[in-house]
């Protein structure tokens, strides 16, 4: 028999023997978490499918739009801001007694048109981010309470990216970001949100001491968003564990801000999809149990990157990814039940 075959075969086999593990009890997320538990909402989904905003209330409560306070979206153009999405959002949370999480005010990316084609020397630009910030955070201010103040601002390496924002004002604008955000709430939770930090590299002690720096010129940040956008093994989970440790050590709470766990990492290819599963289950467990070590005060909380399968943005590029607590018809994983058992 060629090799090939007997490969597939053993495959298929393995596969088959491998016995489905009964699945845990759906419980409320919220009710069990000594820290806030979020998801990213779509806004559409929210108003048009019922079966997603019963879950979406039922299990979290703390949400983080996944789109409605982008740039692009919220400041469509020039001192003209569109809350629509939002507003329902906020009378959404309030309604259900749910944290709204403001993500996210100074991005490279979900910019409007305007924005990227803005000309004007270094102080219009600083005119125009203040005006930008703080229109937004005004109208929000009574009920968003934290916010992702700059996202994505530094390349792996730790020196600062080349987006609209650094060629413009120069390395300031992260300074400038904060001070105007703080200036608009000086109550409002403020983060500093980026991938990649959970790797605990050099990336994220160039964050760390870029922040601790703000910090010690009386600058407000409160936190460090680690986006969590992780695969079944990469990073390993001490050095998440590491990273998370050593943003409290230095004196920030911890957001995990956008958990996914993606099955479609190469070294993964030829495990079985009940491998796979296993796996993730036990990814979520480890990710939340090292949560847990974090001092209560410190720990902002665990916000899932979407609701279920069919709602998180890997799915855009790639089926397999499986990245989150539920399926695609919103019924629980095992992962979900690897989150309640890193909760006990
Ligand atoms: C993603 C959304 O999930 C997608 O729907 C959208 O098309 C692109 O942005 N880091 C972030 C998030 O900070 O805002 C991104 O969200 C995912 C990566």
């Amino acid at each position: 028999m060629p090799k090939y075959i007997f490969c597939v075969l053993l495959f298929l086999l393995c596969s088959m023997t491998i016995k489905d593990e009964p699945l845990c009890n759906e419980i409320k997320l919220r009710e069990k978490a000594s820290f806030a538990i979020g998801v990213a909402i779509n806004t559409g989904k929210l108003k048009d499918n019922e079966t997603y905003r019963n879950k979406v209330i039922e299990q979290f409560n703390s949400f983080t739009p996944e789109k409605a306070l982008k740039p692009l979206y919220v400041h469509p153009e020039k001192g003209n801001f569109n809350f629509t999405e939002a507003d329902h959002l906020i009378e959404y949370c309030r309604y259900y007694k749910i944290r709204l999480h403001g993500h996210t005010l100074v991005w490279h990316k979900a910019l409007p048109h305007w924005m990227e084609k803005f000309k004007g020397n270094a102080n219009e630009w600083d005119m125009m981010l203040k005006e930008h910030i703080q229109g937004i955070i005004y109208h929000c201010k009574d009920y968003i309470k934290s916010w992702d103040v700059v996202n994505e601002a530094f390349n792996d390496d730790g020196t600062l990216r080349k987006n609209i924002w650094l060629k413009n004002m120069g390395e300031s604008y992260i300074e400038k970001a904060f001070r105007y955000a703080m200036e608009a709430d000086p109550e409002a939770k403020l983060f500093y949100n980026d991938y990649s930090l959970e790797h605990g590299g050099e990336k994220l002690d160039a964050v760390l001491r870029f922040f601790s720096d703000l910090k010690a010129k009386g600058i407000r940040i409160d936190g460090i968003g680690l986006q969590m956008h992780v695969s079944l093994e990469y990073p390993t989970i001490d050095h998440i564990n590491g990273a998370a440790l050593k943003i409290q050590n230095n004196g920030f709470i911890v957001h995990y801000s956008e958990l996914d766990v993606a099955l479609n990492d190469e070294q993964n290819f030829f495990k079985s999809g009940k491998r796979l599963t296993a796996l993730q289950k036990n990814r979520m467990k480890e990710i939340v149990k090292g949560f847990m070590k974090l001092k209560p005060e410190n720990r902002f909380g665990i916000t899932l990157w979407g609701l279920s399968d069919a709602d998180s943005w890997l799915s855009e590029d790639s089926f397999r990814a499986r990245p989150l607590l539920y399926d695609k018809h919103y019924k629980i994983k095992p992962a979900y039940c690897g989150f309640v058992e890193g909760l006990e």
